[in-house]
């Protein structure tokens, strides 16, 4: 199976050029990025189906919705459609998936960390 995996971190990266304070940063990376960005930090399981599959579907569909590696190629109503889906997503609870918190317990969110993010995202003003 093909990693989705970049050394690189691209010019069109979200984070990187929105230079989104480290905590923030920290936060997206740790929750977001394995299944929305170009470089997924593969865990033990990755090598073990058919959890390896179903990680790799989430890849496939959540990089197909959002993909923070190629955000800026994203035209600006698209960006600002973009950033509201992530404020409703992390305010119902319905991102990171909860499939995948199970095996990822640190990525996820307590209710003040989803507070900061949600404060932050409206700033950027979409
Ligand atoms: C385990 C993989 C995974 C993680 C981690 C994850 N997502 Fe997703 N995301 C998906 C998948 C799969 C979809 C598409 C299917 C769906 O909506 O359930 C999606 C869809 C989305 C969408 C588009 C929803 C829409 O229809 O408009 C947004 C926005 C989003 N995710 C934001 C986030 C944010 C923000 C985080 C981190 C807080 C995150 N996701 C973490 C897999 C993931």
């Amino acid at each position: 199976m093909p990693k989705n995996q970049s050394n690189e971190v691209p010019k069109t990266d979200f984070l990187q050029t929105i230079e989104a304070p480290v905590n923030i940063q920290q936060m997206i990376k740790a929750s977001c990025y394995d299944c929305h960005s170009n470089n997924t930090n593969y865990p033990w399981y990755g090598r073990v189906r058919p959890f390896a599959w179903l990680l790799q579907q989430h890849i496939d569909e959540g990089k197909d919705e959002l993909n923070f590696s190629t955000f800026q190629e994203y035209s600006g109503r698209m960006q600002r459609e973009k950033i509201r889906s992530m404020i409703s997503q992390i305010s119902d609870g319905k991102m990171p998936l909860k499939e995948y918190l199970w095996m990822h317990p640190e990525a996820e969110l307590t209710n003040d960390e989803k507070e900061q993010l949600i404060k932050y995202l409206e700033k950027l003003n979409p």
